[in-house]
């Protein structure tokens, strides 16, 4: 640990007076948060509602946008704060790409349900790893939502858990999951990634992305195997 992860920015004033990798680091975090959140909730979660195949379903599915369009909102709102421009953080108004998995076309609920068990068991990962940031109102974030998060994977896991109870429903869920999994392995970043040397020397985050990625794999597995699942072969490549 350096000095510097011993920082501790109480709030976005304290953080104006910081140096500006720093700053340039929280920022970064927030947009990506901010631009992923909208971007998923447009691509899977609105969408999702019509594919959900019964009213209780429908129900969670909407609560679950709902929750997910909220994120959006408080990371946007916590950009704002930080004098970040409104077109920073929308998707069709900034240059910066949203993440891979975005790009899977979402057509069957059993892929929304493949991606509620796979992809926010990610974002959990992600959202704990900023629960002792450095920069207070980020982790008050994480610490907000990340309820919500577990609360979506749950989703997946019940809402699995009823697919398998017919062979048709078990076998079309782990071709989604065969589908979806690979696309999860991008998202915690590239090897040696300066962006979370900087975050890790900071204080922001704590892991590497290739710990993230080892435990992610595990994680999902044990999550995939609860409803008698299995990942696809890429896992045992990648791990
Ligand atoms: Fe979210
Ligand atoms: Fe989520």
């Amino acid at each position: 640990m350096t000095d510097k992860s011993k920082l501790q920015v109480k709030t976005v004033e304290e953080l104006k007076k910081q140096p500006e990798e720093y700053q340039v680091a929280c920022a970064k975090l927030v947009v990506s948060h901010a631009i992923n959140e909208l971007y998923g909730a447009r691509a899977f979660d609105e969408p999702a509602v019509a594919l959900a195949p019964h009213p209780y379903a429908k129900w969670l599915t909407c609560r679950v946008a709902m929750e997910e369009y909220g994120h959006h909102v408080r990371f946007f709102e916590l950009g704002r704060e930080m004098g970040i421009a409104d077109d920073k953080m929308i998707p069709e108004k900034t240059s910066k790409r949203p993440l891979s998995i975005f790009d899977f076309p979402l057509k069957t609920w059993e892929e929304f349900v493949a991606i509620k068990l796979l992809a926010d068991l990610a974002e959990i990962l992600q959202v704990e790893d900023l629960l002792h940031c450095t920069f207070h109102p980020l982790r008050n974030l994480a610490r907000m939502t990340m309820p919500e998060e577990r609360f979506h994977a749950q989703f997946g896991l019940d809402f699995g858990a009823e697919l398998v109870k017919t062979p048709e429903g078990k076998k079309t869920l782990q071709q989604a999951v065969n589908k979806v999994f690979p696309t999860m392995l991008a998202f915690f970043g590239g090897a040696k990634s300066k962006n979370n040397e900087i975050f890790r020397n900071w204080g922001i985050k704590l892991r590497t992305n290739e710990e993230m990625r080892a435990d992610y794999i595990n994680r999902a597995r044990e999550a995939a195997g609860k409803i008698g699942l299995t990942l696809p072969d890429v896992a045992t490549a990648a791990a």
